[in-house]
């Protein structure tokens, strides 16, 4: 039984953003009980008994948390490296020094696009300046600043301008990371999944500026997985390395599960221990018995594991097929089928996406 490296810690779906491309549960209302500080403190715990070192504060925006300082402190106290995982709006000044002085690690920033009216607009609000404000304020304290950027039809032409962008705010990690389709996303899919020609121009622009800022940052770049021949090894296996606890204190093997027609398992009624090692949510697609063919019998099955089983589930109802993203899949034409669509598309006018309307607390 591996042990697991990581929590995601969703601390609220509260969200002060309304991104096109959000994987969040559509339905809030089952997350209006948040846990707690205390039961939170208690959860860390417990997962730095299991063995994790890292802890992934997100949601929601983490910041939206007022026992957020706590919750950091409680975590340096126990052993664990943070990452604050955030919109940065909420993040002043003083905040920020007592997020340091409490011990955090690390800090991501998510941005939309390289320039303001863009990044406003898929954000659903006006956030791009106060972005790069935090992320001055983040150096200026002496973290380490990652920039997260969704990339999609509709910034996917600026991966240049934003590893500028970059630059200029002395990141020294940016994540290219191609949309994911569950939730909100694949309800805009059509409007956010780029075409061919920006693909691969995306991928030579990136290649080139990496190469250029070799030694000064990290550049990470996600392939899309619908213009890739095989599927990713999502999370690196089911139930493998990391554990997410939503802010009910539902635990999951990756932050998109709760879709997925399975068991439950939550804080509330078991411990993590029992539920990473025994729970039948937990075991039910890790390692390699449940595959079904074509993947059971494939020389890929150990390095993607199938794919993904919530993209599976999202795209043919049943989370135990062959992600749809293979080739191999008996139902690889549904993946094709919206590649085609977006190859023949003309590109979206900029309304075409829907900007996702949920409150900035849970209802
Ligand atoms: Fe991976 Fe299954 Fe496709 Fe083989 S058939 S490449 S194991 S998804
Ligand atoms: Fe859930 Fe891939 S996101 S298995």
């Amino acid at each position: 039984m591996p042990s697991p490296f990581g929590l995601l810690a969703e601390l609220t779906y509260a969200c002060p953003l309304h991104c096109a491309y959000c994987s969040n549960p559509l339905n809030l209302t089952d997350y209006r009980d948040e846990l707690g500080t205390d039961q939170w403190l208690g959860v860390m715990a417990e997962a730095r008994e299991l063995g994790v070192l890292q802890l992934h504060l997100s949601g929601g925006e983490p910041l939206q948390r007022h026992d957020i300082v706590e919750i950091v402190r409680g975590a340096t106290e126990l052993g664990l490296y943070s990452n604050l995982i955030t919109s940065a709006l909420g993040l002043s000044r003083r905040r920020a020094e007592q997020l340091a002085e409490a011990g955090l690690g690390h800090v991501q920033i998510s941005i939309q696009a390289a320039d303001e009216a863009g990044s406003d607009r898929i954000a659903g609000t006006r956030s791009f300046e106060r972005k790069l404000t935090a992320a001055r304020l983040v150096k200026d304290l002496g973290w380490p600043l990652t920039l997260n950027v969704v990339l999609h039809r509709q910034n996917i032409d600026q991966v240049t301008e934003i590893l500028h962008l970059a630059e200029k705010l002395r990141a020294d990690r940016v994540e290219l990371a191609n949309t994911q389709y569950y939730g909100w996303a694949l309800h805009n899919r059509g409007a956010l999944l780029p075409s061919r020609p920006q693909v691969e121009r995306a991928e030579t622009a990136v290649r080139a500026e990496r190469e250029r800022l070799r030694g000064q940052m990290d550049v990470v770049y996600v392939l899309p997985d619908y213009y890739s021949q095989y599927p990713k090894p999502c999370m690196g296996g089911w139930a493998q390395l990391e554990l997410t606890v939503a802010p009910n204190g539902d635990v999951l093997p990756c932050p998109a599960a709760h879709t997925l027609p399975l068991p439950r398992a939550s804080v509330h009624e078991a411990s993590l221990a029992w539920i990473w090692q025994e729970s039948p949510l937990f075991q039910r697609f890790r390692g390699t018995e449940w595959m079904p063919e074509p993947c059971r019998s494939c020389a890929r099955r150990e390095i993607d594991f199938g794919g993904c089983r919530c993209q599976a589930f999202e795209l043919t109802g049943d989370p135990a097929r062959t992600d749809p993203v293979c080739v191999l899949s008996p139902d690889h034409e549904i993946v094709a089928e919206a590649v085609r669509a977006a190859n023949e598309a003309e590109r979206p006018a900029a309304e075409e996406f829907t900007p996702r309307p949920h409150p900035g607390r849970p209802v």
